[in-house]
């Protein structure tokens, strides 16, 4: 865990360095990697029979960032799933506002290579 922890905080400082829009705060790199990791998957590729994928996702690539913010602050449970393939919920998870937008943009581009 922790190595990939340094490998992604290295992929970000890369693309900070290479000037791409976003390049995720370490911070929010270990937040994912605490709390969404475990069933999303370290680099986003999903969890099969748990949880989607980000990558390629087009809720992820195309979605706006109020749908999926709110989707992370509410979870989706019973009538909301959307996945219905996959029997966890989504668990409704608490963060600041900042958090959730630094989350979501990195869902967008950091997870998206
Ligand atoms: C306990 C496992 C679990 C954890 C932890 C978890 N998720 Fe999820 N997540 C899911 C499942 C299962 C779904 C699919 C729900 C459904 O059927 O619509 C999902 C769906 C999503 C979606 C919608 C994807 C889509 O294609 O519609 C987003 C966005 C998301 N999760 C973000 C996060 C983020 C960000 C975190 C960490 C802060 C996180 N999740 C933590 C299980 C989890």
């Amino acid at each position: 865990m922790k190595a990939s922890t340094q490998a992604l905080a290295g992929a970000a400082l890369l693309a900070l360095l290479a000037g791409t829009a976003y390049a995720a705060d370490p911070k929010v790199v270990k937040f994912y990697q605490d709390n969404c990791a475990s069933c999303h998957g370290e680099t986003g590729q999903g969890t099969a029979g748990l949880a989607p994928a980000f990558k390629g996702n087009k809720f992820i690539v195309s979605g706006s960032e109020a749908e999926i913010g709110d989707t992370i602050a509410k979870g989706r449970d019973a009538s909301s799933k959307r996945y219905k393939e996959l029997p966890s919920p989504m668990p409704a998870l608490s963060m600041s506002d900042t958090r959730r937008k630094d989350l979501v943009a990195y869902l967008k581009t950091d997870l998206q290579k």
